[in-house]
């Protein structure tokens, strides 16, 4: 297996290099559930950079998953605005009124019942918050994939299993975030940071020498 000792290497990197992030913030044990949640779908169409100055905004506002089904809803939308894509807003207060009544989703399937919660989403919170082996399939790691495996034109299903196979699944959340984040600060879309990159000895892409190339750029 050329990926043997791929996760060490990855591992080892954002352990030195992970992006302080408000919602990783470590509550004893786990990570709740709750701020995991609301920092996900903040993030689906908002860039991180911006996501913490609204995540902290709404995490003040709406502390916990009470406060925000009890809070009506021009509350949550005043609390929302900048962060664009309304909708996402209210299925957020629509879902933590479920999460009051029925409490929260223990595994993906019920996560992806909520309203707002998609595959992504539900991945990277149960992944995340609670430890289940679940690979997330973003815009980063379809990048960082595709470049290991010099593969210029990766679809969907090709972008998941790959995913699915890499998954370190003694601790899915930490690699998803160690992906994720190795996609958004050194496997950039331009001019990827090969020289700083703990997989360069891994990758396809760079062994062709022109892995700003993968993958190839949707024609639009
Ligand atoms: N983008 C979306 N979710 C993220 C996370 N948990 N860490 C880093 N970047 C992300």
């Amino acid at each position: 297996d050329p990926f043997l000792f791929l996760p060490q290497a990855l591992l080892a990197w954002f352990d030195e290099h992970a992006r302080d992030l408000p919602w990783r913030a470590a509550s004893p044990g786990r990570r709740d559930p709750y701020r995991v949640w609301v920092s996900e779908v903040l993030l689906q169409q908002t860039q991180v950079v911006r996501g913490k100055v609204y995540f902290e905004r709404f995490l003040t506002a709406f502390p916990d998953v009470a406060a925000l089904a009890t809070a009506p809803i021009e509350a949550v939308l005043k609390a929302w605005e900048g962060c664009g894509y309304y909708a996402r807003a209210r299925h957020l207060h629509r879902a933590a009124q479920v999460v009051v009544r029925d409490g929260f989703p223990q595994n993906y399937e019920e996560w992806l019942a909520l309203p707002g919660i998609g595959p992504y989403t539900a991945a990277a919170i149960t992944s995340i918050a609670y430890g289940e082996e679940r690979a997330v399939n973003d815009g980063n790691v379809r990048r960082v994939l595709s470049r290991l495996h010099a593969e210029k034109e990766p679809g969907e299903l090709w972008v998941q299993a790959r995913a699915d196979e890499l998954l370190f699944r003694a601790d899915p959340g930490r690699w998803n975030e160690a992906l994720m984040d190795l996609g958004a600060t050194v496997c950039t879309p331009k001019s990827p940071r090969c020289g700083v990159c703990p997989l360069s000895s891994f990758c396809q892409a760079r062994k062709s020498g022109r892995p700003g190339d993968f993958p190839t750029p949707k024609r639009r």
